[in-house]
């Protein structure tokens, strides 16, 4: 048996809604399929405008304009996250404060954030790890005290709530990634999520090339112009033919993932109840959207030794983010401050597989090699 670590799963409908957006007419972007699948999520995460591009980074590249992040504003991010939660702040100038992750969840930690406010801070960046959400009513309290944007970077995200709130839809702006790993694909996808309508006009000129082309498209200007900055954000029609496919059945395809999970969660902990492992905790404001399983080891040794014994097995596990805060493009700005839980999870925190199609008796596999490794 050979697990893989992920497997793309299709629904069945995306060659057919690919050819048809194919053959409409207009299959640029802000086609038809385009249109209706960020109605559809409008509706469905209470988002007030939902803008399909091409990935997750590109939405946050959009939320740092749309934020007006200049050189010399400060933005706060957990350093446990991936390098696109980064890259769209350094790129309009700005100085990153990277916050640590809390003692025992990878998420940043809310108790640290106000210490790192400043008079330049300008935006505070969530990454939800594996969809599990952060304390948004704590953090959102704080951005309002001190005159704050936030930003959710939600790409684990879909379908995972706040106290019931959709992730994604609790900050100012928020995006989503339909990457191939994710819960939702498109192969690679991603969309910007306005909650705020301060936002709303501005995104669409942004996303349009700095134009108001959508304005013009729907009849509200007499002709496109050049309005404000922006870039080629949207992608084809192809991307929201697909993504229309893959929201047809998210109720399957949640269910199924959120069934993997705790099937995983069951499995494993005897294990954490034993002091091998920790499993992922989940808040009781929080719920599941079975994005990633994790569990963490004891030490960067242990964690090694383990993702080799189950390759050796046909078990594709992996770790994840390697902390950006001692990243060799960033690690000579952050200075000496030392992230302890952020270099922790680098170094000992493992992914499982976790994918549509996997069977009962994979996960079962896995399960088994992981208890014979700390047998
Ligand atoms: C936390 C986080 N943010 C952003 C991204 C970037 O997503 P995309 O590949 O759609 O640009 C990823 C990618 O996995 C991610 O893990």
């Amino acid at each position: 048996m050979n697990i893989p670590f992920n497997k793309p799963h299709f629904t069945g409908r995306e060659k057919k809604y690919i050819i048809k957006a194919a053959r409409n007419g207009n299959f640029s972007g802000n086609g038809s399929y385009t249109k209706k699948v960020q109605e559809l999520f409008q509706a469905r995460y209470g988002i007030r405008k939902a803008l399909l591009t091409s990935s997750c980074t590109d939405a946050l590249e959009m939320i740092a304009l749309l934020f007006r992040i200049a050189p010399g504003d400060e933005v706060i991010m957990p350093s446990y996250t991936f390098v696109s939660s980064a890259n769209p702040f350094i790129l309009r100038g700005a100085n990153l404060v990277f916050c640590d992750s809390m003692d025992d969840h990878p998420n940043m930690d809310p108790d640290r954030l106000e210490e790192l406010i400043t008079p330049k801070t300008k935006a505070i960046v969530v990454m939800h790890y594996g969809g599990i959400a952060n304390d948004m009513d704590r953090i959102m309290a704080l951005a309002q005290r001190y005159n704050l944007f936030v930003a959710e970077d939600a790409a684990h995200s879909i379908e995972a709530t706040y106290k019931s709130r959709p992730l994604g839809s609790i900050g100012h702006l928020g995006a989503f990634s339909f990457h191939e790993t994710k819960n939702i694909i498109t192969g690679e996808g991603g969309m910007l999520l306005v909650n705020d309508a301060r936002f709303c006009t501005r995104s669409e000129i942004i996303w349009e090339k700095g134009t108001n082309r959508a304005a013009f498209r729907r009849g509200e200007v007499q002709k496109y112009e050049w309005v404000d900055v922006g870039s080629s954000f949207l992608p084809s029609d192809i991307v929201g033919a697909c993504l229309t496919a893959q929201m047809e059945q998210i109720k399957k395809i949640q269910a199924r993932r959120v069934r993997h999970w705790n099937y995983y969660y069951e499995g494993l902990k005897t294990l954490w109840e034993q002091g091998n492992v920790q499993l992922p905790i989940i808040p009781e404001y929080a719920s599941i959207n079975g994005h990633l399983f994790y569990l963490i080891t004891q030490s960067l040794q242990e964690r090694d030794r383990l993702l080799t014994h189950l390759r050796k097995r046909n078990i594709h596990a992996v770790f994840h983010y390697q902390s950006l805060h001692n990243s060799p493009f960033y690690s000579h700005q952050q200075g000496n401050r030392p992230l302890p839980n952020a270099e922790r999870f680098s170094e000992t925190l493992i992914r499982l597989p976790l994918f549509y199609a996997l069977r009962e008796k994979e996960i079962n596999a896995v399960i088994n090699a992981v208890k014979d490794f700390y047998r």
